[in-house]
């Protein structure tokens, strides 16, 4: 069975303790960061690490990100630290940013980055990640603690509806804070390539090291070989098929008629300005020009969908400003690229 025990109160060491303790044991453990919730191991058991695909349903050639509570264990598993990874770690550690570097050899579990040489490292801006990372004193890989395919967990319970009954404990630290994962950065190569965009945005990078690369749609598609192995992959999708749709009140009130006409129930996934419009279900972005808060409630939303009688889900787009860019990454994929368009 799993547990989950709440970490928002002043006395919650026991729960650290008891995390700790399973961790050390070679057990799985979902933990609260400040992006979405990770399902943790200690990523130099390899048997531990086995149990996260497990318990996802993970396909284990998609490697993990190892987590650190402080800077200085970095030496630890990377071979040459490159000196924009040294700037960009002073600037934007902790937080949502995971840099991808050479590891060196033999220091972590063979698992955790699925044969390849390279390694993604972060350091999470979470109080109680960072506080399980202090007192393990080893670097835990955690990927989202979603099962593979499902959008990631954004508060406890999402872990719950998931992973029931597939891992010991949830520590509950309330709902994340920004929504969406990481930015994964690959500073192997210059300039740095963007392999996965998040909070960390494509500017605010540039401000710290110049030039970086945001490969667009077509050229992801274009490269046969992916560097990020989880781009091949559905991702964040919900049960009822997600369809793009433009933010345009006109353009859905036409297609919510349409699609209504055909028989479907359609949940609708739009800017709280949207909701006056017969959709059959209304999920909320908030406010189209808060991308903070759409981020933040995007995967709870995509969730919600499930527990609704809907046959198809319109989502309507943002621009690709600040995190409108990794909130439009998550959407594409939700929607396997898939667009609704309103004949003329
Ligand atoms: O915010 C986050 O990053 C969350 C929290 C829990 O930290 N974690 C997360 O992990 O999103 P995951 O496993 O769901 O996504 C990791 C992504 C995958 O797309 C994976 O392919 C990529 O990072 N990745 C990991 N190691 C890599 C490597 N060595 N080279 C290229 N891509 C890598
Ligand atoms: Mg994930």
């Amino acid at each position: 069975e799993t547990l989950r025990m709440l970490v928002d109160n002043s006395n919650s060491e026991i729960s650290y303790s008891q995390a700790v303790d399973l961790l050390n044991r070679g057990e799985v453990v979902a933990f609260p960061t400040e992006t979405v919730y990770g399902l943790g191991a200690v990523a130099t058991n390899e048997l531990a690490v086995k149990k996260i695909f497990e318990a996802k349903g993970r396909p284990s050639d998609n490697p993990l990100i190892v987590h650190i509570g402080t800077i200085d264990e970095v030496p630890n598993y990377i071979e040459e630290i490159p000196d924009v990874a040294k700037k960009l770690m002073d600037c934007f550690w902790p937080g949502p940013l995971t840099l991808i570097m050479q590891a060196k050899k033999g220091k972590l579990a063979s698992n955790v980055t699925a044969g390849l040489s390279t390694v993604g490292l972060r350091m999470p801006n979470h109080e109680v990640a960072l506080r399980l990372l202090r007192k393990l004193r080893k670097p835990v890989a955690a990927p989202s603690a979603n099962r593979s395919g499902k959008p990631s967990p954004t508060k406890a319970v999402h872990v719950e509806e998931d992973l029931q009954g597939r891992i010991p404990l949830i520590l509950d630290g309330g709902a994340t804070g920004l929504g969406i994962e990481s930015t994964v950065l690959d500073v192997t190569v210059t300039p740095p390539v963007i392999l996965r965009p998040g909070g960390v945005t494509k500017e605010m990078l540039e401000q710290v090291i110049g030039k970086v690369i945001l490969p667009t749609k077509e050229q992801q598609k274009l490269d046969s070989t992916p560097k990020a192995p989880g781009m091949k992959y559905t991702h964040y999708a919900p049960n009822a098929p997600v369809y793009l749709i433009d933010l345009n009140k006109k353009e859905v009130e036409q297609a919510l008629r349409k699609l209504k006409e055909c028989g479907h129930k359609v949940a609708l996934l739009a800017p709280s300005s949207y909701q006056d419009l017969k959709a059959d279900y209304f999920f909320s972005y908030g406010s189209e020009e808060n991308k903070e808060q759409m981020s933040a409630k995007l995967y709870d939303d995509l969730r919600a969908c499930d527990k609704t009688e809907a046959s198809i889900i319109l989502a309507t787009t943002t621009t690709t400003e600040g995190v409108g860019a990794a909130i439009m990454n998550r959407l594409e994929k939700a929607a396997g690229s898939k667009w609704y368009k309103n004949e003329e």
